[in-house]
């Protein structure tokens, strides 16, 4: 699955910082065994590009590479085998870059001319970021009027408490959050705990759609 079908799918992705690269093949294998086989890493550590590299290598995960706001981040991205590019915002030179390595991105966006701007690079999917602060569900459902081609993954603030505000609007394809992967929980080697927040957040969120 690319990353496109892979989100459709699972409906939430992880976002991840990982502090130390040794954990991120457990931390790989316990979301892959919580049927989330997907892994957005962020550039905010020194661990990102050798984890991104880890986690490329196993099979069963697509890893992507979040929180990248320039083009060597997007080369270093490549290099180490993401799959797919997140950033905070938008960026003509970080797109251009993604186009150039195949690999698709899912700019930030919270305001329309931001998304005419990921539309004119002929994005048509964008993370709505940061959410809970950008109007939340309403505010997407407000944007999704004059840009219905527009599918959005609304980040920052959702949890399984708001989870359901969120897929209730058709134009969000998925959620992404921090929660399913709470740094004390990689901190204290608890990948048993990954798992099961992974696997809650899949089920809720296939509940809520069904
Ligand atoms: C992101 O980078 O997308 C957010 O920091 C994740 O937000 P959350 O921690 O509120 O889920």
């Amino acid at each position: 699955m690319d990353a496109h079908e892979q989100i459709r799918t699972t409906q939430v992705v992880p976002v991840i910082a990982l502090d130390d690269a040794a954990h991120a093949g457990p931390l790989g294998e316990a979301l892959v065994a919580g049927r989330l086989p997907i892994a957005e890493v962020t550039f905010r550590t020194e661990a990102a590009v050798e984890s991104i590299a880890t986690m490329a290598r196993n099979p069963e995960l697509l890893v992507g590479a979040g929180t990248v706001v320039n083009v060597d981040q997007v080369d270093q991205a490549a290099e180490a085998g993401a799959r797919f590019v997140v950033s905070p915002g938008f960026s003509a030179s970080v797109a251009a870059r993604c186009a150039d390595h195949g690999l698709p991105l899912f700019p930030g966006v919270a305001t329309a001319t931001e998304i005419i701007a990921a539309l004119d690079a002929g994005i048509t999917t964008v993370k709505f970021f940061p959410a809970s602060t950008s109007g939340g569900a309403p505010a997407i459902k407000a944007l999704s009027a004059p840009f219905p081609q527009v599918r959005f993954v609304p980040t920052g603030g959702i949890s399984p408490s708001n989870l359901a505000d969120y897929l209730a609007v058709d134009a969000v394809t998925a959620c992404g959050g921090s929660w399913m992967v709470p740094s004390a929980a990689l901190r204290a080697g608890d990948f048993d705990q990954i798992t099961k927040l992974a696997a809650e957040a899949v089920a809720l969120a296939a509940s809520l759609r069904n």
